[in-house]
């Protein structure tokens, strides 16, 4: 009997990346069910039960959702964080996780830069701005976006200076970067500090007063990252203590937070929905890389990309 392959995105992915990554499936002789937009679990779990493997993207994947899913033997995250996806459970039930890296990290590196000029630029409101050339940059993890990042920084003129303590300094030179060796002495340097580690049990809820509180005159923290590694109340704390912060966010704090850090005005700035990923060429490149890995695990028995071994 022929697979069914379900694409289930709360965000949907734009019709050409969806289209593209259904023929690639269909051409394998694989059936494609779409549930996109979707208002509750209960119809997740509901496409779920008959499917071999699903696309998702920051779609909760947990132990529960996994029970209603009997056959299913392939999570694919469109995507690089899959920190919305129980892996351990997965692998008890015997269901492979795998992600899409660096497939939509040109897309969140370049909303970094359009954010850093808003920011820097005063949100357009008619008055001197500052310039980013010249100016420090500290990328906080240098993986796929971060690298991106760094690649950009040098179009802007910026002095890019990095912490990543899975690279060795000699390649974060050789990407024209200083290298920094503690996380504290990044921030202090950094006048933007773009953020880009992922969210895990030793990651959430580390980005706090401390780090915020040593950062130069007028510096700005950009997140485009997660927002469960800030700690709320010590990023409140330190904008409220340092009238020169700001923080700029692509993913919305808790409502509480949100409505105090709102308070202070243009130091602080979300994008209205994640926007990061939300490019056609980002949707195309993950989707169909998704379908690829899908086609080639249960053709082939390949596992790209798997994050639950
Ligand atoms: C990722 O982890 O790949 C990004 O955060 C994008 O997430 P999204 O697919 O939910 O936009």
């Amino acid at each position: 009997m022929s697979k069914t392959i379900l694409i289930a995105t709360q965000k949907p992915f734009s019709p050409d990346a969806k289209q593209q990554a259904s023929a690639f499936l269909e051409e394998a002789g694989y059936q494609v069910r779409v549930l996109e937009a979707y208002d509750d679990e209960a119809a997740l779990k509901g496409a779920l039960a008959e499917a071999d493997a699903v696309i998702v993207r920051s779609d909760k994947i947990h132990a529960g959702v996994l029970d209603a899913a009997k056959q299913l033997k392939l999570v694919v995250r469109a995507g690089a964080g899959y920190d919305s996806i129980d892996c351990a459970g997965a692998k008890e039930r015997g269901v492979t996780v795998m992600n899409t890296p660096g497939q939509n990290a040109n897309a969140v590196a370049e909303l970094v830069f359009g954010l850093l000029v808003y920011t820097a630029r005063g949100h357009y409101d008619g008055k001197p701005g500052t310039e980013l050339k010249g100016k420090t940059l500290g990328i906080h993890a240098l993986g796929n976006v971060g690298k991106n990042v760094l690649r950009i920084a040098h179009g802007f003129g910026m002095e890019v200076i990095a912490h990543d303590p899975f690279v060795e300094a000699q390649d974060i030179q050789a990407l024209d970067a200083t290298p920094i060796d503690t996380v504290e002495e990044l921030y202090a340097k950094s006048d933007y500090l773009s953020l880009h580690i992922p969210a895990t049990p030793k990651t959430i809820g580390s980005i706090g007063k401390a780090l915020l509180s040593a950062m130069p005159k007028g510096a700005t923290l950009i997140n485009t990252a997660r927002a469960e590694v800030i700690d709320e109340p010590g990023l409140l704390e330190a904008l409220r203590e340092r009238e020169d912060l700001h923080y700029v966010t692509d993913i919305a704090p808790s409502d509480e937070t949100d409505a105090a850090l709102k308070e202070l005005g243009k130091r602080y700035f979300r994008t209205p929905k994640k926007m990061g990923a939300q490019t056609a060429e980002a949707n195309t490149n993950a989707a169909t890389a998704a379908a690829h890995q899908i086609v080639a695990f249960f053709e082939r028995g390949e596992r790209h990309n798997v994050v639950n071994d």
